[in-house]
């Protein structure tokens, strides 16, 4: 079964609290938090003290998605805060092995992010201490941007990979997903599916929620 992992991104950030109940209402699996540093990625958003602000407030897995320089100095206070899964890009730090068993020596499961000019390769030796991966099928740092269709390849080989080394972790797509680039992505062997703007520029969240699972399932 396909995970939802709406993007508070795209929330009405001054609304907060209704935007995740709307959310999980509507069928949402995990809530997925886009931090961004304006360093690693050209634009800012929230760091760790959102996710304590709506850890009292839902019960759904919250999915942090660390899109920062030196992501080993904010693993602890993610941790802290309530996040379930916590990501960091392979591009992002000289140490993804001390990242992620950081990450894991937490508690949290690990998930590792490649953007679309990464090679899968890159990754796979780590895929055997992961929970995750999470293919960027955009460039990282908006919302409302469009699916790069090129990316699809990268996931049919991470399912290839899982099969052949009998291994568990999810595959994760986060960006430009709507139901029909969520059906490519599912075909390709994503199981769970980011989505900001397809469900929060909608007047009805749930539906947009519906329409993907009903594309995909
Ligand atoms: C992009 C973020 C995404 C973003 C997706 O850097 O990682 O999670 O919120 O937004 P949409 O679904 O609008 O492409
Ligand atoms: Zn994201």
């Amino acid at each position: 079964m396909m995970k939802i992992a709406p993007s508070i991104l795209s929330a009405d950030f001054a609304e907060l609290k209704n935007d995740i109940h709307k959310v999980e209402e509507g069928g949402a699996d995990w809530i997925h938090v886009d931090t961004m540093d304006g360093h690693f990625v050209p634009n800012l958003s929230f760091g760790s003290k959102i996710v304590s602000a709506i850890r009292p407030h839902t019960t759904l897995p919250i999915d942090c998605h660390l899109m920062v320089e030196n992501p080993e100095h904010y693993i602890e206070e993610f941790s802290k805060a309530g996040a379930d899964v916590i990501s960091v890009h392979v591009e992002s730090t000289k140490h993804i092995h001390r990242a992620l068993q950081m990450i894991k020596s937490n508690g949290v499961k690990a998930g590792i992010v490649i953007n679309p000019g990464t090679p899968v390769s890159m990754i796979e030796d780590s895929l055997p201490m992961v929970d995750m991966v999470l293919v960027m099928t955009v460039n990282p740092g908006f919302g409302g941007q469009t699916f790069i269709p090129e990316t699809l390849k990268k996931i049919e080989q991470l399912d290839a990979l899982k099969k052949t080394q009998q291994l568990t972790f999810e595959i994760e797509v986060d960006g430009g997903i709507n139901a029909e680039t969520a059906k490519a992505c599912a075909d390709a062997g994503a199981t769970v599916l980011v989505a900001g703007s397809y469900v929060y520029n909608a007047p009805d969240a749930k539906e947009r929620i519906q329409s993907l699972k009903d594309a995909v399932n």
